[in-house]
């Protein structure tokens, strides 16, 4: 686990599962079934560190022995919010870790000519504010997206928020850090920067497109 005093906004997960995954996943060789399994199991293991100061509370059970005092994860579960499509590659890992986990979805696109995201969904789990809120994007390149995803979870209430990225762009950990300071990213990568076209480098290429093998052949 990484931090950066440049980016007190992020810790970079660099374990050596997490990082043989990702070199994988970013191969271009990589088929569409093996991009999406690596995408859920590197969520699974990025989960794994980002809830490891979730609130415990002591509970009393009994073993076929003896009583004795455990711990359960205290008050409401988390709430997962993939952004679409790309986020959704994400879920189904941390579901398997956390099953009581509710989903909520935010629909945002980017803008290619602009970059700027264009929103078409939003929907999470209604009555649900004081949970804490995953916010899961594969990449984080201008920061847009996720600059605007937070502010829209933050519209209805929602305040401890994270958010679960692949690879991050320094550019996308700077915008988020000038807008909201306060949520964690948890990344697996931080890249060198964006190109021209606002891809990240070295990066994956299109996380949507190599998820759902909707590419150019
Ligand atoms: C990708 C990615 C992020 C966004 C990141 O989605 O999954 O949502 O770009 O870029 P940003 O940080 O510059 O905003 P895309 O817009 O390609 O949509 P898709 O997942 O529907 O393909
Ligand atoms: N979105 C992607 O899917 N990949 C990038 O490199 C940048 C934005």
């Amino acid at each position: 686990m990484l931090t950066n005093t440049e980016y007190p906004n992020l810790v970079v997960l660099d374990h050596p599962l997490i990082r043989h995954k990702l070199t994988l996943l970013r191969d271009v060789r990589t088929t569409t079934r093996d991009f999406r399994q690596l995408v859920s199991e590197i969520a699974a293991l990025m989960a794994y560190e980002a809830t490891k100061d979730l609130p415990l509370e002591e509970v009393e059970i009994e073993t076929p022995l003896e009583r004795m005092g455990g711990a359960l994860i205290a008050g409401k579960k988390l709430t997962l919010v993939p952004i679409l499509r790309a986020g959704l590659g994400m879920v189904e890992g941390i579901s398997a870790l956390i099953p009581s986990a509710r989903v909520g979805h935010i629909g945002l696109y980017r803008d290619h000519d602009t970059l700027n995201p264009v929103d078409y969904y939003f929907k999470i789990p209604a009555g649900e504010q004081d949970r804490a809120f995953f916010v899961l994007d594969p990449m984080l390149a201008t920061g847009g997206s996720a600059v605007a995803a937070v502010t829209a979870l933050q519209r209805t209430g929602a305040r401890r928020i994270r958010f679960l990225c692949l690879v991050a762009a320094p550019e996308g950990v700077r915008n988020m850090l000038a807008h909201h300071a306060e949520v964690p990213i948890f990344a697996a990568a931080l890249d060198r920067g964006l190109d021209a076209r606002g891809y990240i480098r070295p990066g994956l290429g299109d996380a949507g497109d190599r998820l759902f093998g909707t590419g150019r052949v």
